[in-house]
């Protein structure tokens, strides 16, 4: 086989793929086989990193991610069932962490899964929602950010009474509305600066991406492709990719949202985040320039104080 038929398998999913081979890269650039399928690792080289750069053959790409994903969302009950919110926050973060790794789009399909582990687990808690986006972890601000969107949705979705079916759509739209960040120049999106405005043209692209890698890669609902779409447009039109007026009911709610997190939670460096309070006022802000709808930025505020 050549160099194109192998993939490059980060240190992070060593120990949760155990199903296919491994491969190493030999100095005349050739692939032996390092662990075969089935077998697992010895615990003591993975707790030290004692391997090599590694491989699988990519016709295993597909195995390779179900198995990552299903594994994940194992570890990801287990630290729910163990009730240590640090361990539930790392583990959801791993989750958005593959998931936003690009062409890793496989790692998608196990989301319905990961809401339903959250949802079980956390049922109408809202404290404990709470505390998920308070606790900080160690994960870039982009899955820091989906996270706390997410945790807020399903805030605002438990305070005013929607049915289970509406949210978990609403909280796959929350976990996957920027997913199109995949795409995106790492630089761009972790710059710790304002971005210069041609910068800004390349982050704005999200959007279309994101819808795109919905409709292509998933089977989800057209809902879900749509949030992806929309969660920059506002409705006085004054949004982007296409400036429109008449945006979907779930895409206005993870848009305020999704406004309202990056403000209070984590603000970079060159922007100090502010408390909830003081968002809320720079949001109504919004609303009287007719960004955001009354009603909805009334309910938002309802869920945030009570
Ligand atoms: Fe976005
Ligand atoms: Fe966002």
């Amino acid at each position: 086989m050549t160099a194109s038929e192998y993939l490059p398998i980060k240190n992070t999913q060593i120990h949760l793929i155990e199903t296919v081979p491994f491969f190493f890269q030999t100095n005349e650039k050739d692939f032996i086989l390092y662990k075969e399928g089935g077998k697992g690792f010895d615990s003591d080289r993975l707790k030290n990193n004692k391997h090599p750069k590694l491989y699988i053959a990519a016709k295993d790409k597909t195995a390779a991610l179900t198995e990552l994903s299903k594994t994940l969302n194992i570890n990801f009950a287990k630290s729910v069932a163990s009730k240590g919110l640090k361990q539930v926050k790392e583990a959801l973060c791993s989750i958005v962490e593959e998931a936003l790794t690009p062409h890793q789009s496989k790692v998608l399909d196990g989301m319905p899964e990961t809401i339903d582990i959250l949802l079980n687990g956390y049922d109408k808690d809202k404290k404990t929602l709470k505390y998920l986006t308070q606790i900080a972890g160690n994960s870039s601000l982009i899955v820091e950010h989906t996270i706390n969107v997410a945790a807020l949705t399903l805030q605002y979705c438990f305070f005013h009474g929607f049915e289970e079916k509406k949210i978990k759509e609403l909280t796959l739209c929350a976990l996957l509305h920027d997913i199109g960040t995949s795409q995106i120049d790492k630089a761009i999106l972790e710059a710790d600066r304002k971005l210069t405005q041609r910068e800004f043209q390349v982050f704005k692209d999200h959007v279309t991406k994101g819808h795109d890698l919905i409709i292509l890669e998933t089977d989800f609902d057209i809902s879900v492709a749509t949030v992806a779409l929309e969660h920059h447009e506002r409705i006085n039109g004054s949004g982007y990719p296409n400036g429109i007026t008449k945006i979907t009911a779930d895409s206005q709610l993870i848009s305020i949202i999704d406004c309202f997190e990056p403000l209070t939670y984590r603000g970079k460096a060159f922007r100090k985040s502010k408390k909830p309070f003081d968002t809320l006022n720079l949001i109504k802000k919004e609303v009287k320039d007719g960004k955001f709808d009354r009603t909805l930025f009334k309910d938002f505020t309802s869920c945030l104080i009570r």
